[in-house]
């Protein structure tokens, strides 16, 4: 039965740290997208995550955690850049690659010596780390390649057949998956660019960091497709848009809009949204409104591309995964 979402009141809480120690699934919000959690000290717990969102198992999940002493417990072997990274953007959207502590259960970290720590800047996320007083594997809770969710209604939609408990705690304050910053050898990488810039890594750090894509390590952020609509969608170029649609008029296509700047009453369109203009407001209604379209009957959804400064690099590097391979 799907499982209707839960005020985080305490006695909710309560409830959601018995079920995780029982080595359930318990989806809750952070700043950045909703996660399916399970206690990552629990192999089995960490194995229904992959079942529920029908995800490859070769694929490392994220340790959230929600003390500061708790690093030492999962990581080793931590370089200052990555002490000094924890000090200045925790609790936050970062996570950090460090190597793993021999004992960390390899399902977590998929074969992998090295794992993803992250604590959350969101204060049901906190709460409920904080009351578990372990870490909690959480992926974002969606079926694997779909668009992460940014409210407790979208994860109900998803998974709410396969969780024990949802925490609603509203909509996501930054609304794109945290930036993965990789520290576990001596380049510091950025693996998935988010609302943290490296230019703001790189003030705190005194040295660059290495945006270059090519890892080994693997990251499903990094795949060709994901995060990506039913619907096709394609990014388009304010200038080229009214010739898109003109040309998609003809083939009777059912299109469907997110703008930016572009102005058009155009009545080809069936539903247009209008985006905020700027990167951060764009990038807290971007999945809502993604899935908003993607629930209505149209054949292809147009974006228009938004600006290639690196505020947006997070926006970008999410919507390139939505239109893979679609032109
Ligand atoms: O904002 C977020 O990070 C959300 C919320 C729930 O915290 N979580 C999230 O998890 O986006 P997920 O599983 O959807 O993405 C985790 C990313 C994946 O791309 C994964 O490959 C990468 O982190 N990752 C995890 N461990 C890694 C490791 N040891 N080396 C390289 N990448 C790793
Ligand atoms: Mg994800």
């Amino acid at each position: 039965m799907s499982k209707q979402p839960l005020s985080p009141d305490p006695t909710n809480i309560e409830h959601a740290v018995s079920l995780l120690k029982q080595g359930g699934l318990v989806a809750f919000p952070t700043e950045t997208v909703y996660g399916l959690g399970a206690d990552a000290s629990n192999p089995d717990a960490v194995k229904k995550i992959f079942s529920a969102k029908r995800r490859p198992s070769s694929h490392p999940l994220i340790v959230h955690i929600g003390h500061f002493d708790q690093l030492h417990k999962w990581a080793q072997n931590i370089p200052d850049s990555a002490i000094q990274l924890v000090d200045s953007f925790w609790p936050g959207p970062l996570a950090i690659i460090l190597q793993k502590q021999a004992w960390v259960p390899s399902v977590v970290t998929g074969g992998q010596d090295t794992l993803a720590l992250r604590m959350p800047n969101n204060p049901v996320a906190l709460a409920l780390l904080k009351q578990f007083s372990g870490g909690l594997a959480a992926p974002s809770a969606n079926r694997f390649n779909h668009i992460s969710p940014t409210l407790a209604s979208h994860v109900q939609t998803e998974l709410g057949d396969s969780v024990d408990l949802i925490l609603d705690g509203g909509a996501c304050q930054v609304g794109l998956e945290s930036t993965i910053i990789d520290c576990s050898s001596r380049e510091i990488k950025l693996l998935r660019p988010g609302h943290i810039l490296p230019e703001h890594i790189e003030a705190v750090l005194h040295r660059p960091v290495s945006t270059a894509q090519e890892s080994k390590i693997r990251a499903p952020g990094m795949l060709e497709l994901h995060y990506a609509p039913t619907t096709p969608a394609f990014l388009c170029p304010l200038e080229d848009i009214e010739d898109r649609i003109d040309h998609l008029v003809k083939q009777n296509k059912s299109i469907g809009m997110l703008a930016r700047e572009f102005q058009a009453d155009h009545s080809a369109v069936k539903a247009i949204i209008n985006m905020p203009v700027e990167a951060v407001p764009y990038a807290h209604d971007l999945y809502a409104q993604l899935r908003q379209l993607d629930i209505m009957p149209l054949d292809i959804i147009v974006i228009e591309q938004p600006p290639q400064h690196s505020a947006w690099a997070a926006v970008n590097d999410r919507l390139l995964k939505a239109t893979a391979g679609n032109h």
